[in-house]
């Protein structure tokens, strides 16, 4: 459903991907592990086109990601961003529904509410939050509210960054069941970016980590434990000591 080939993306001197390649099949979750500052999020972002590689090339369903017609190719996704998103401006539920009010995927505005209110409830939200607005939100219900917003129009593929950070270790376990369900019943190819292991063990088919630019392993999830791979390693034990420098 999703291929990198060769993908490199610099800013200014500092060269963040350097020959990406990467194989995500279709109905199948991938989860990006690395550390931080080594591009999982601008990975995720140059896929919907946030961010443009200098070379290589990026297929969705065997398609060129930047041909075509942007706007139809957008609405096949849903995306919760790392540090949320949401429109300050707007209630919860406007911002739940924000894809559902608009564009080619409008619908009545009472039928997006009742959708919005749907995906709140099953990102673990009551039916009052709909009318509040971020601000009055805590962290945990602003990733909520952008995870619900990602759901909202059930889109074929789903980018996740980060989306049980900041919530409590019951809540983030909802969140993972909630990511397994999209993907196995309604059949949705997603792209997780997670630091949280049990997390990964949760929501994985596939597991790839991110280091010095290129994907240093891939693999079931089943042999992430087994890699032999002295980076993977030393990731998922957190250790101090390995071949990953601690300060960079
Ligand atoms: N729009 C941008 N302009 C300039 N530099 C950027 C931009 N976006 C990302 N970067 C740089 O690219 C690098 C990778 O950033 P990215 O956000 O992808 O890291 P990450 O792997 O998601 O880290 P984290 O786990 O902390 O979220 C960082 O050095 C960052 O400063
Ligand atoms: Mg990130």
């Amino acid at each position: 459903m999703i291929s990198f080939q060769n993908v490199h993306k610099s800013f200014g001197p500092k060269k963040v991907l350097q020959g990406v390649n990467l194989e995500i099949a279709k109905g199948t979750s991938m989860v990006i592990i690395g550390g931080s500052g080594t591009g999982k999020s601008v990975l995720l972002k140059s896929v919907l086109g946030l961010v443009t590689p200098e070379t290589g090339t990026i297929l969705v369903d065997g398609k060129d990601a930047t041909s075509g017609d942007h706007d139809a190719f957008l609405a096949r996704f849903g995306m919760l961003f790392q540090g949320g998103a949401l429109f300050d401006s707007m209630p919860v539920w406007q911002n739940v529904s924000f894809r559902l009010l608009r564009g080619s995927l409008k619908r009545p505005k009472h039928e997006a509410r009742e959708i919005a209110i749907e995906k709140l409830r099953r990102v673990g939200l009551t039916p009052d939050v709909a009318d509040l607005f971020p601000s009055e939100l805590s962290g945990g219900m602003q990733k909520r509210v952008g995870l619900a917003r990602a759901i909202a129009a059930e889109p074929e593929i789903i980018f996740f960054d980060e989306p049980t950070t900041g919530l409590d270790p019951i809540m983030a376990g909802v969140i993972n069941d909630l990511i397994r369900e999209i993907v196995t019943e309604m059949g949705a190819t997603a792209m997780t970016i997670t630091h949280d292991m049990t997390s990964v063990r949760a929501i994985a088919d596939n597991v790839a980590m991110l280091h010095d630019g290129v994907i240093q392993w891939t693999g079931p999830v089943a042999q992430m434990d087994d890699s032999g791979d002295p980076y993977l390693t030393q990731f998922i034990s957190g250790s101090a000591e390995g071949p990953i420098e601690a300060v960079r």
